[in-house]
């Protein structure tokens, strides 16, 4: 693995950053207020090639590697949480979802617009009684020989009000426990889909997350992902490269805070000195450092070995774990450098704080990447 960035990687990384200081710094504050979705600024992540990096250029995307990408998710979260979470999802889980396991049919129909950011995915896996134990879900899709007939609610579904084409995954046959799982590709205009009001957050709120409904959705056999039975081991695939998504918005968050609150440090006096030069605050930084340099390296691993096509359930559960717990404290410890201007949300890092803690929850929580990671050992 090579420690140091491409020329081209660089550019991407300075791409990210101009974007996201000019057109997403501006109204972070009060999108975060408003719980306001960032339209506009999606247009132009699509304009930057940014919804569908890594997909082929053939089929409408950027085409670059998976360090590219978490340069860019790390630069945009740096500012802004709730952009970097759409990109994640469109990317990593959507396209990425599509590009690998879909066949040529659905990939022109569905993959060349997302890809090029012309529609927004989303990636719907978890439902009211069924989130980490994923195995439980109680949507049906049951054949009916031309087509499945899809029943049951899904939850807490990011892109889900602003999405056009939906990843689904549904029981066909309880029978089989996760092999009678399946994957399907559903349209937002379909008869009997509708999607419930937009949930109240902590953070994250410029992202806009609703719950599903389907009752009696027709989806036609040819939008079923895979052979029969293939849904659940599909969404675990493409989780494992989604966690490097979220990985890599827990880092942004985490440098973001990180940034702000060392020019706070050197620019706040107390007791006659910068607050930096009194140690319990010089080492709170330097602790931050380390781990936000730590997380990084996890993420660039996972990523590299994403494009070696390594198996990366184990790297990529741990670049998620670690930097989103890398994400909660260091931001904890950025409003703590703040003091009293860190509690209020001209100075961004209470958002970040608030931000941080949705990192350890979805995409699988900490508690899962754990076992994810455990199991892992004796492979
Ligand atoms: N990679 C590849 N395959 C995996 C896998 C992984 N990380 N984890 C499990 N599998 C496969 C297993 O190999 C097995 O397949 P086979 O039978 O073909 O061998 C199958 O999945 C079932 O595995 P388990 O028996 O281990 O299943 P389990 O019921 O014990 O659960 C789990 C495993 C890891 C806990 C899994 O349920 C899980 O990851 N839960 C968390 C769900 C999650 O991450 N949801 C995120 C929703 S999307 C989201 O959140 C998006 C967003 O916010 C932005
Ligand atoms: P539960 O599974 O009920 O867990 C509750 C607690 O118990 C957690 O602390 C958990 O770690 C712990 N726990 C559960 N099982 C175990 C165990 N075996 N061992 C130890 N501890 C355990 N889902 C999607 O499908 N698509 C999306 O786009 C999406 N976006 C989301 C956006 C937001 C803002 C939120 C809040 C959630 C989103 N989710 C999405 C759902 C998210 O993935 C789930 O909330 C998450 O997987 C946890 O499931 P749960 O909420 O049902 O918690």
């Amino acid at each position: 693995m090579d420690f140091k960035l491409t020329e081209e990687q660089i550019m991407i990384q300075q791409a990210a950053r101009d974007f996201a200081q000019t057109e997403l710094l501006p109204g972070v504050i009060e999108r975060d207020e408003h719980s306001k979705f960032p339209t506009e600024q999606v247009k132009m992540m699509a304009d930057l090639g940014f919804l569908g990096m890594m997909v082929d250029p053939k089929y409408g995307g950027a085409g670059l590697d998976s360090i590219s990408y978490v340069l860019a998710i790390e630069e945009i979260a740096k500012v802004d949480a709730s952009a970097a979470v759409i990109m994640s999802v469109n990317n990593s889980l959507v396209c990425a979802g599509i590009e690998k396991f879909c066949n040529e049919e659905q990939k022109q129909k569905y993959l060349v617009p997302l890809a090029k950011g012309e529609v927004i995915g989303a990636f719907c896996l978890s439902e009211p009684e069924a989130g980490s134990d994923a195995t439980s879900q109680k949507t049906t899709a049951i054949d009916k020989g031309d087509y499945y007939l899809l029943n049951g609610t899904k939850n807490w579904i990011t892109n889900g009000g602003t999405a056009s084409t939906y990843i689904v995954i549904a029981q066909t046959d309880v029978e089989k426990g996760h092999k009678g799982i399946n994957a399907f590709l559903v349209e937002k205009s379909w008869e009997g889909f509708s999607i419930g009001p937009k949930e109240k957050k902590m953070g994250i709120r410029g992202s806009d997350t609703h719950s599903l409904m389907f009752s009696d959705v027709k989806v036609p056999k040819e939008n079923r992902i895979g052979a029969n039975g293939f849904g659940f081991n599909f969404a675990m695939a493409v989780l494992n490269g989604g966690r490097i998504g979220i990985a890599s918005q827990a880092l942004g968050i985490a440098s973001g805070a990180y940034e702000l609150a060392l020019k706070y440090a050197q620019e706040r006096v107390a007791f006659k000195k910068p607050i930096i030069q009194h140690q319990a605050i010089a080492f709170k930084l330097a602790d931050m450092h380390l781990q936000i340099t730590a997380a990084r390296m996890l993420c660039f691993k996972a990523a590299f070995e994403k494009d070696n096509g390594e198996d990366i359930s184990h790297s990529g559960a741990m670049a998620k774990l670690f930097a989103s717990e890398t994400a909660m404290n260091t931001t904890i410890e950025a409003v703590q450098i703040h003091g009293g201007n860190g509690y209020v949300s001209e100075y961004h890092v209470e958002r970040m704080m608030r931000d941080a803690k949705i990192t350890q929850i979805y995409e699988g929580t900490s508690e899962i990447q754990r076992i994810v990671i455990s199991r892992g050992l004796t492979k």
